[in-house]
C-alpha cells in the first residue's frame, strides 16, 4: 500500500493520527506500517458504540448435563471408547494461549508464570503433566498437542517451552500456530498506537482457534493424521484434564457436535456461563443474562434447571467445525488495559481498563452447531482458573486447590 493510499484508508475510517509520527520513522518502519494499515480492518472500530448493549439473544431452554452419577455409571464403556479412539490417533488436543492476561498483570506469557512454593512449577508444566496422564492411560499415545499463540507472546512462549524440554512431551508432537489479531482502540474507537510506527494490536478473542488453524495450513495435517476430536482447553486452569478418556468416550458414544465439560454452580448468581440451548441450538447463558424466572426454573429432580457453568474446555467434532469454518462469528467488545503512546510519544500502561478490544469467542462457535454434551466435572478436581493475582480465581486459590489434589508445589 502506498502512503497516498493508507491516509486515504486512515480518513476514511477517522483514524488520521497513525500517521502522526510517519516521517520521524525509518524505511523498514515505514514500510511495515503502511502494511499493517493495508491488513487492518478498521470497520471493526465501529462496534465500540455497542459497548456494554446487551446481544440480541433468542428463547432460552434448560440443556440437561450428563451427571456425575449417570457418567460413573458408564463410566467403564466411556473409558474403553475413550481409550480405543485415542490409541486409533484420532483424538488432538489444542491449548488455548494467545490471550494477554491482563488481569495477571506479568509481562511474560501466562503459561510461564510459577505458581510452585518449594520448586519452580508453571503453569505450562500443569498443563503438560496432566496430559501426560491421558498419555499414560491409553498405553503412552502421545497425542498431537497443538499451541495457539499470537505475535505477541509466540516467541517467548516457544523459546520456553523448548527451554524446559518442552516438560517431556515429544517436540514433534506440538505444533504451534500464531492467532490473528485484531485493532485496539479507545473508548470513542481511535486505534491507540504501541509504537510510532505500529497500531496496538491485540489478540482477536478465543475463538479465533480454528480458522487460525486452517489459515496457518494445518487442516491438512488434521485430515493426514485423521484426527476426528479436538479438545480445546485454556491456558489458565491448572487442574485441567485434556482429552480424558471417560470424557472422550462420552462425547464419542452420544454422538455429539461437542462435549463441553461443566461444573455445577456454586450459587444462582455465581459468575459464569451457563450451558443452554437457544432457539433450539447449544448455546451459553451469560449469568447477567439469567432473568429471575431462569434462575427460578427447576429441572424434573427439582435442581435448578439452569445449574452447570463451562470451564473452557471443549471436545470438537472437527469435521462440524469444518462446516462452520466459514460462517461469521459476532464480534464482543471487551474492556481492556491496552498500553499507548500519549501525545508526546511516550509509551503509557495503564493501571485501569482504558479502551477497547474486539473478541470472538468459542461460546457463538458451540452455538453454530447442532449438539452439545454438557458433562459435569468436579470443579475441586478440574478447576482451577489464575486470571487474577489475589483473591478469586488466582495464583493463591489455586494453589489451594492443588494442594487439595495432592500436586506438590
Ligand atoms: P481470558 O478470557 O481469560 O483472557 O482467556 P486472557 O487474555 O488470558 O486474560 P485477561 O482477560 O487479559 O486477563 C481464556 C483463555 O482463552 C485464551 C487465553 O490464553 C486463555 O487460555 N485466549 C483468549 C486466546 O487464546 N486468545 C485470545 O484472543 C483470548
Amino acid at each position: 500500500m502506498t502512503f497516498e493510499e493508507a491516509k486515504k484508508k486512515l480518513a476514511d475510517f477517522g483514524q488520521e493520527h497513525v500517521l502522526k509520527y510517519y516521517d520521524e520513522l525509518s524505511e523498514d518502519e515505514k514500510k511495515a506500517l503502511l502494511e499493517q494499515i493495508d491488513q487492518t480492518d478498521f470497520a471493526v472500530l465501529e462496534n465500540c458504540k455497542h459497548r456494554g448493549e446487551a446481544g440480541k439473544r433468542g428463547k432460552f431452554e434448560p440443556l440437561a448435563a450428563m451427571q456425575l452419577s449417570e457418567i460413573e455409571a458408564k463410566k467403564d464403556e466411556y473409558t474403553k471408547v475413550g481409550i480405543e479412539t485415542i490409541k486409533a490417533g484420532k483424538v488432538a488436543a489444542c491449548l488455548l494461549a494467545g490471550g494477554m492476561g491482563t488481569r495477571l498483570g506479568s509481562d511474560d506469557p501466562k503459561g510461564m508464570y510459577n505458581i510452585g512454593i518449594t520448586k519452580d512449577v508453571y503453569i505450562f508444566q500443569r498443563i503438560i503433566e496432566n496430559l501426560l496422564d491421558t498419555v499414560k492411560a491409553a498405553d503412552n499415545t502421545y497425542i498431537h498437542l497443538f499451541i495457539m499463540t499470537s505475535e505477541k507472546n509466540h516467541e517467548k512462549t516457544t523459546q520456553f517451552l523448548k527451554e524446559h524440554n518442552y516438560f517431556g512431551y515429544p517436540e514433534d508432537k506440538i505444533t504451534f500456530f500464531k492467532q490473528d489479531m485484531a485493532p485496539a482502540s479507545d473508548y470513542n474507537g481511535k486505534v491507540y498506537m504501541e509504537e510510532k510506527g505500529r497500531i496496538s494490536t491485540s489478540p482477536n478473542g478465543n475463538a479465533g482457534w480454528f480458522s487460525s488453524m486452517l489459515k496457518a495450513g494445518l487442516g491438512d495435517v488434521l485430515h493426514k493424521e485423521g484426527i476426528e476430536w479436538i479438545d480445546i482447553f485454556a491456558v489458565d486452569n491448572v487442574l485441567q484434564r485434556i482429552a480424558d478418556p471417560c470424557f472422550v468416550g462420552a462425547t464419542v458414544v452420544n454422538s455429539v457436535s461437542v462435549g463441553a465439560k461443566v461444573v455445577k454452580k456454586a450459587a444462582p448468581n455465581e459468575g459464569v456461563g451457563v450451558m443452554c440451548l437457544e432457539d433450539g441450538k447449544p448455546s451459553i447463558v451469560e449469568y447477567y443474562e439469567l432473568s429471575q424466572e431462569m434462575m427460578d426454573a427447576k429441572d424434573e429432580n427439582g435442581d435448578p434447571a439452569y445449574n452447570y457453568g463451562v470451564i473452557l474446555n471443549y471436545l470438537f467434532h472437527e469435521p462440524e467445525l469444518e462446516e462452520i469454518a466459514a460462517r461469521a462469528l459476532p464480534l464482543h467488545v471487551v474492556e481492556k488495559k491496552i498500553p499507548y503512546l500519549d501525545e508526546n510519544g511516550n509509551l503509557v500502561k495503564p493501571e485501569e481498563p482504558n479502551g477497547c478490544k474486539f473478541e470472538q469467542l468459542v461460546l457463538d462457535m458451540i452455538h453454530e452447531l447442532k449438539s452439545c454434551l454438557p458433562y459435569e466435572v468436579v470443579r475441586e478436581h478440574e478447576f482451577a482458573p489464575i486470571k487474577n493475582k489475589t483473591g478469586k480465581d488466582s495464583v493463591e486459590s489455586a494453589r489451594e486447590l492443588c494442594k487439595k489434589n495432592n500436586i506438590e508445589l
